[in-house]
């Protein structure tokens, strides 16, 4: 069954809910994440260090109010051996989703936000890079028609974008739209409940 799947723009007020993301990880899947068991104090650096003015970061929060994934679109400028591409920046994606909300389409919804990101910030070229023994991640990125080069364990893999259209850019707003009133509704709800809570006496 194929649920709905609103995936919006984190931010700077995100970063204390990204970090309990990733700290909720367990040692196997920040293997996957991040190349290495990395442990807490360098994901709290991680976490701090992201650039939200040079990087897009995306999350999908649950019913309850809580981030279950994050994707992070890094921006680098091409390097000059890059024979890929001619634009001028390439960009790469890594991606977690929580164990409770694996298997929903959150990780492809994630990816496909992030590739419609890179059309619309002329940027034609999408990285990834994972360990090939991730299963789960190589079937998304053959998905998605991503050219994979596997090497010692570990898999580069590449996706060529089309460019930037007004199809390309209305999707993206509007999927943005709607995942900022999901979010509005459920803090408000959040916010309400608290109240009524404190009001009649309940911690
Ligand atoms: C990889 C990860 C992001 C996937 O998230 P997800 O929300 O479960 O992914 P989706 O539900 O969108 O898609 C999973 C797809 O993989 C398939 N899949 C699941 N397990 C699989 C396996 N062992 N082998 C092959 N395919 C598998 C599912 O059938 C599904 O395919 P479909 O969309 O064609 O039906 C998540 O497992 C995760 O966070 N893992 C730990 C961190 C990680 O590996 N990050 C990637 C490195 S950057």
């Amino acid at each position: 069954m194929s649920r709905l799947v609103l995936v919006k723009e984190l931010r700077e007020r995100d970063r204390r809910r990204m970090l309990k993301h990733f700290l909720d990880l367990e040692d196997s899947d920040r293997l996957l994440r991040f190349g290495t068991v990395l442990p807490d104090e360098q994901v709290s650096n991680y976490v701090n260090r992201i650039d939200f003015s040079r990087d897009m970061v995306f999350g999908v929060y649950n019913r309850f109010f809580k981030l279950v994934a994050v994707g992070h679109l890094a921006f680098a400028p091409r390097d000059e051996k890059n024979s890929v591409t001619e634009k001028e920046r390439v960009a790469e994606f890594g991606v977690s989703v929580s164990k409770t909300a694996r298997g929903l389409g959150v990780g492809s919804k994630l990816f496909e936000r992030a590739a419609i990101s890179c059309r619309n910030n002329d940027v034609d070229t999408l990285y990834m890079h994972c360990l090939s023994s991730n299963k789960t991640m190589m079937h998304i990125a053959k998905k998605a028609g991503m050219e994979i080069h596997r090497d010692y364990g570990e898999a580069d893999a590449y996706l060529k974008l089309p460019p930037a259209n007004p199809a390309s850019v209305l999707q993206e707003a509007l999927d943005e739209q709607f995942a900022v009133l999901d979010y509005t509704y459920k803090a408000n709800k959040r916010i309400a409940s608290k109240w009524l809570g404190r009001l009649f006496g309940k911690k």
